[in-house]
């Protein structure tokens, strides 16, 4: 009777507003969120007006984001696959939480996303939400209607006096999610994973080809593995992470041609454009660098792409999940300090770091005289590690 969509103003959610109203005869409540996506919100206000929408929920969640979802995700480094650094992913629980809970202010039974049967997204939407609510019901447009292509979403969208976009006419070159953390382009021109993908998907970051000649060195703050400065200057978790945007565009920083696995079993060819949160991944690994043990640094390393897959697959609200994120929370304990990074022509890489808790010993390391360590004790080190070695060469060399 009432259903609660995920509601972006875009022509294909606009087709999804009124098929609900048409074949469901239910009243539809719309979520729009800002999550950095650089579009108006108030298109999506305009149109869900004009459809007739009472309850109209426009939300700027930029902040949320970054320090319930994002920042937390980077104290574990996490990176699917090797690359991918999980823009896309990290968004979707945040606004399947939103989706739940206006069900329950609005007394709403469902909800309805734009996310097609064939993809990671409908998985994350559906299995966050159960996660959260066991009762609502998930309404999936994609996996139930006829309208497959283009040409039959454009026809009913006419036929039922939905506003087109000129561009979206023609057939549209890809699919595209952005947020503050990336921007997302599959499909389409990019489907042949043979093929480079043109110039003109990049939509946020220049060529590194193009970017200035001169490096350019900012230094990162962080506290307890989040990021709170740049070059001293305390800033809330969004406006940093669109700071750090705005080098990595400059400079063509996190661009990224990846085929990848998803959950639901075939492979696809994406195009992501990560531009400060790669600078954020080296900075974060900059400052681990001096302040992690080696035991725990190694241990998190070793979770981390268990951690990032659950986060791909939409297991965010899990109790797994939650598990590794306890113990990656306590090894930031001590996660704070300054990185200074280079920023050059698509490469941001750490330079120096400093912080007050550092475990680094100058005293211990260096080439020259020092005062604190006695090389002798390194003989019966090594001699140990070998015994069972040379057990082993002992045991191999009489065999042969
Ligand atoms: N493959 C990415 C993921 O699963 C992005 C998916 C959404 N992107 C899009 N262009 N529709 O996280
Ligand atoms: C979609 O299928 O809606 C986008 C791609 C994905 O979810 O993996």
């Amino acid at each position: 009777k009432k259903v609660v969509l995920a509601y972006s103003g875009g022509l294909d959610t606009s087709v999804i507003l009124k098929w609900l109203q048409v074949e469901y005869d239910c009243e539809v409540v719309t979520f729009t969120a800002d999550l950095g996506q650089g579009e108006e919100l108030e298109p999506a206000r305009r149109k869900a007006e004009r459809a007739g929408i009472k309850e109209i929920y426009i939300e700027d969640v930029r902040e949320e984001f970054v320090r319930d979802f994002v920042f937390p995700m980077f104290r574990a480094n996490a990176v699917y696959e090797g690359l991918y650094l999980l823009g896309t992913s990290i968004a979707r629980p945040l606004i399947a939480k939103r989706l739940v809970e206006i069900a329950a202010e609005t007394g709403a039974d469902a909800i309805a996303h734009g996310a097609t049967g064939k993809g990671n997204d409908q998985v994350r939407f559906e299995l966050n939400a159960y996660a959260l609510n066991p009762d609502i019901h998930v309404i999936a447009p994609w996996r139930e209607w006829n309208l497959n292509s283009r040409e039959k979403l454009i026809d009913w969208a006419e036929k039922h006096q939905i506003e087109i976009p000129k561009d979206k006419r023609g057939e549209a070159p890809f699919s595209v999610d952005a947020n503050l953390l990336h921007t997302s382009s599959e499909g389409k021109v990019l489907e042949d994973p043979a093929v480079p993908a043109p110039d003109y998907v990049y939509q946020r970051t220049v060529d590194p080809e193009d970017a200035p000649d001169k490096p350019e060195v900012i230094e990162i703050g962080f506290d307890r593995g989040d990021a709170i400065s740049i070059n001293g200057k305390p800033l809330s978790p969004a406006t940093l992470l669109t700071e750090l945007n705005e080098y990595g565009r400059k400079h063509g920083i996190g661009r990224l041609d990846l085929v990848e696995n998803r959950f639901v079993g075939m492979k696809s060819r994406g195009i992501y454009e990560t531009p400060g949160g790669t600078i954020l991944l080296a900075a974060h690994r900059g400052i681990e660098q001096i302040t992690l043990d080696r035991g725990a640094g190694h241990l998190k390393d070793e979770l981390m792409p268990r951690y990032a897959e659950l986060i791909y697959n939409g297991f965010w609200f899990a109790p797994e999940r939650e598990m590794l994120q306890a113990a990656i929370d306590k090894s930031q304990e001590r996660v704070s300090g300054t990185v200074m990074v280079k920023l050059y022509k698509g490469s941001a890489n750490v330079i120096g770091r400093s912080s007050p808790n550092t475990i680094y010993s100058e005293a211990h390391v260096t080439f020259e005289e020092d005062m604190v360590y006695d090389q002798k004790d390194a003989e019966g080190f090594i001699k140990l590690n070998a015994l069972r070695l040379k057990l082993l060469a002992r045991r191999n060399m009489n065999a042969e």
